[in-house]
C-alpha cells in the first residue's frame, strides 16, 4: 500500500505523516504544492523525510493557479456571500488535482489530507479527488483519530520525534497562497475581537501607507489582465505586481463571518491584495464594454458560480458550463482602467476602451443630433399605463 499525502510540513501533517505510516504500515509520499506562499522548500523536504516519508515531493503551482483558477474566477467576478474572494476555495482543487497526478504516476492506492472534518476544506479536497480519480481510496486522520485537540497532536509529536516548531505558536490558523492569506479560529472565535495588528503579513495597514497615492493602469484582453501602467506581463508576474502595490497600499483587508458548507457560521480575516485591485479594475472596464442585459444575466449567475466553487464543485459539469457562459461574455471585455491606490482603497478614475458601448454623443447634456428627445413620451406613457390602470381603478 502506498498513500499520497496533502504536506504542508506544520505540526498537524506531520503528525498525519507518522500515524498513517503506523496505522497503515505502508509507504507514504509526502506532497507540497508551491501555491505562492511563504516556505522554505528544502526545510520542508527535511522534515518530510526526517518524518518517515518514502518521498517528498513538491510541485510549483504558481502560473497554474493564476493562468487557470484566479483569473477565470475573476473573468467571472467570484465573490462569495458578497465578500469573500475565494483565495482558499479556488487553490484546493489544483492542490488535490496534482496530488491525484502524483498518486496515479507513483502508483498509490490512496490520497489523504489535514483538512478537519469541521470544514470546507475537506469537501473541497475530496470532491476534486472523486471527480477525477473515483478508484483512489480518501483518508481523512481528523475524522478517524482520537488525536483531537492540540494537546494530544503536541504529545504524539513528542513520542515519535516530531520536530515541534520551536516559534511561538500562532494563536490562529492560517493559510496562506498568491491570492491570499486566511486567519481562522483560536484568539478570532470571537467575532467581537479586533485582530492584533501583528497578525497581517501581505498588508501594511492603511494608516501606515504612504501620504501619496499611487496611480495604476491596468490593460484587459477578453478580460484577464496583460499589461500594467502599459508594460505586458504574463500572468504570474502581473498578479505578483498587483499583490505589491495593493499590499504596500494597505489594500485587500477584510474581517467577516461567512456560512461554511457543513452548515455552521465561521469567522475570518483576509489579505487579499492584488485580488481587490483586479476586481475593481474589471468591473469598471465591464461598465463600458457589457451590454446592460447580458450584464443583468451574467450578474444572476455570479452568486451560484461563486457558490458553487466555495462548496467545492470546481471539477464539476455545472462550473463548466457557468465557465463557458461567463468567458463567452468576456470577448468585448478589452481596454484600460486607471486606478488610484491610496491608503487601503482602490478609486476607479478613468476607464477607456476601442469597444466602448459609452457614447458621449448620446449622453451628452449639451445639444445632439442622434437622440430625439420626443420620442421619451410615448416611452414614459406606455411604461406608465399599468400604473394608470391600476390608479384609475382604485379611486
Ligand atoms: N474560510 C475560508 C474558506 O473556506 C478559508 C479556509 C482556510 N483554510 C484553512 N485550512 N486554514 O475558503
Ligand atoms: C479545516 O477545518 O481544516 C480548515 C477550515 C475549513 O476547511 O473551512
Amino acid at each position: 500500500q502506498k498513500i499520497v499525502l496533502a504536506y504542508s510540513g506544520g505540526l498537524d501533517t506531520s503528525v498525519i505523516l507518522k500515524w498513517l505510516a503506523e496505522e497503515y504500515k505502508c509507504s507514504v509520499i509526502a506532497y507540497s504544492a508551491d501555491i505562492g506562499q511563504e516556505e522554505d522548500w528544502e526545510a520542508v523536504r527535511a522534515k518530510g523525510l526526517a518524518t518517515g516519508a518514502e518521498k517528498v515531493i513538491v510541485s510549483d503551482l504558481k502560473t497554474e493557479f493564476v493562468e487557470n483558477y484566479i483569473f477565470p474566477a475573476f473573468r467571472s467576478n467570484a465573490i462569495y456571500e458578497g465578500s469573500y474572494l475565494l483565495g482558499t476555495s479556488l487553490a484546493r482543487p489544483l492542490i488535490a488535482k496534482e496530488q491525484v497526478r502524483i498518486a496515479l504516476e507513483e502508483g498509490a492506492d490512496a490520497v489523504s489530507h489535514g483538512a478537519t472534518g469541521k470544514g470546507n476544506d475537506q469537501v473541497r479536497f475530496e470532491l476534486a479527488y472523486i471527480g477525477l480519480a473515483p478508484k483512489l481510496k480518501i483518508i481523512a486522520p481528523w475524522r478517524l483519530w482520537d488525536l483531537n485537540s492540540r494537546q494530544k497532536l503536541v504529545e504524539f509529536a513528542q513520542q515519535h520525534a516530531i520536530p515541534i516548531p520551536v516559534t511561538k505558536e500562532k494563536p490562529y490558523s492560517s493559510d496562506e497562497n498568491l491570492l491570499h492569506i486566511s486567519f481562522e479560529g483560536g484568539i478570532l472565535e470571537d467575532p467581537w475581537n479586533e485582530p492584533d495588528p501583528a497578525m497581517f503579513k501581505l498588508t501594511v495597514a492603511p494608516e501606515q501607507a504612504p501620504d501619496q497615492p499611487t496611480y495604476l493602469e491596468v490593460e484587459f484582453c477578453h478580460g484577464d489582465p496583460v499589461a500594467l501602467d502599459g508594460r505586458r506581463l504574463d500572468p504570474l508576474p502581473l498578479f505578483q505586481t498587483l499583490n505589491k502595490l495593493g499590499g504596500a497600499n494597505g489594500i485587500g483587508r477584510l474581517d467577516l463571518v461567512e456560512n461554511r458548507f457543513v452548515g455552521m457560521k465561521s469567522r475570518g480575516v483576509y489579505e487579499t491584495p492584488g485580488g481587490t485591485i483586479l476586481r475593481e479594475a474589471h468591473r469598471a472596464l465591464e461598465t463600458i464594454t457589457l451590454d446592460r442585459e447580458v450584464m443583468r444575466i451574467r450578474d444572476s449567475l455570479v452568486p451560484r458560480y461563486s457558490e458553487l466553487i466555495y462548496n467545492g464543485f470546481w471539477f464539476s459539469p455545472e462550473r463548466e458550463l457557468l465557465q463557458t457562459t461567463m468567458d463567452a461574455c468576456q470577448q468585448s471585455v478589452n481596454g484600460t482602467v486607471r486606478l488610484k491606490l491610496y491608503k487601503g482603497n482602490c478609486t476607479v478614475v478613468g476607464r477607456r476602451s476601442d469597444q466602448s458601448l459609452y457614447q458621449e454623443s448620446f449622453a451628452t447634456f449639451e445639444e445632439d443630433t442622434v437622440y430625439d428627445q420626443a420620442d421619451a413620451t410615448g416611452f414614459i406613457r406606455l411604461n406608465g399605463l399599468r400604473l394608470r390602470i391600476q390608479a384609475l381603478q382604485k379611486r
